[in-house]
């Protein structure tokens, strides 16, 4: 048969290898250094917790982009209750109305490129691009 610890030693070795960048960064400090995010509203609260929005807004947005062309839904019930207009423009840009020092500045960092999205919705005042 085989050698159960000498698989498990292997997959330990190869696990460390794969995820060294992330070691190496969080043993550098650099993991935790990240663009300053101007907060412009008053708002205490995004439409979803914080942590989902920082990975997932794009996948909210695609929900309601779907939501609102194919099936005419416009209203979104938030996690805290309060119910927001489905709309790029108007609620996330209703906020975060600083474009160049949120979204932007975060795109750029993340080196992800500028969403294609302006060239049809209207951008806030003052945007830059
Ligand atoms: C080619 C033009 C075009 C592009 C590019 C585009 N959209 Fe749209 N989008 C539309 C149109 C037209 C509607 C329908 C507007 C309506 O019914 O209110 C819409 C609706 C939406 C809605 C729901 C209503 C609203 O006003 O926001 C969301 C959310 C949305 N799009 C997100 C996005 C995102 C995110 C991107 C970029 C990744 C994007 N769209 C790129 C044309 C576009
Ligand atoms: C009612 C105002 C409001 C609306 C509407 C809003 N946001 Fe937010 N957003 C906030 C606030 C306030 C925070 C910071 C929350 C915190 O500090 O925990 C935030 C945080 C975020 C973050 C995380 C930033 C970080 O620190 O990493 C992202 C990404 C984000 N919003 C994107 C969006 C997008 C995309 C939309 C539209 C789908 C949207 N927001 C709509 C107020 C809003
Ligand atoms: C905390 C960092 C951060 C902030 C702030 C942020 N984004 Fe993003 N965004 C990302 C990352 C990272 C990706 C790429 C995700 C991927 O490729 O899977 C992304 C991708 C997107 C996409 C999908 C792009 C595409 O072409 O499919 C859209 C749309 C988008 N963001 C809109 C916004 C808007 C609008 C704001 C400001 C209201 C915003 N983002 C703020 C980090 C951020």
């Amino acid at each position: 048969m085989y050698d159960a610890g000498k698989i498990i030693v292997g997959l330990v070795i190869f696990l460390l290898l794969i995820t060294a960048p992330v070691w190496y960064n969080a043993a550098s400090g650099q993991a935790s250094y990240a663009p300053h995010l101007e907060i412009v509203t008053d708002a205490k609260a995004c439409v979803a917790p914080t942590d989902y929005m920082r990975t997932s807004h794009m996948e909210l947005l695609n929900t309601w982009r779907d939501e609102v062309v194919r099936h005419g839904e416009r209203e979104y019930t938030a996690f805290d209750g309060t119910v927001y207009e489905k709309s790029l423009s108007n609620t996330c840009m209703g906020c975060h109305s600083n474009k160049a020092e949120f979204c932007d500045r975060c795109h750029d960092y993340m080196a992800v490129g500028r969403p294609y999205c302006w060239d049809c919705h209207v951008e806030p005042k003052g945007g830059s691009q």
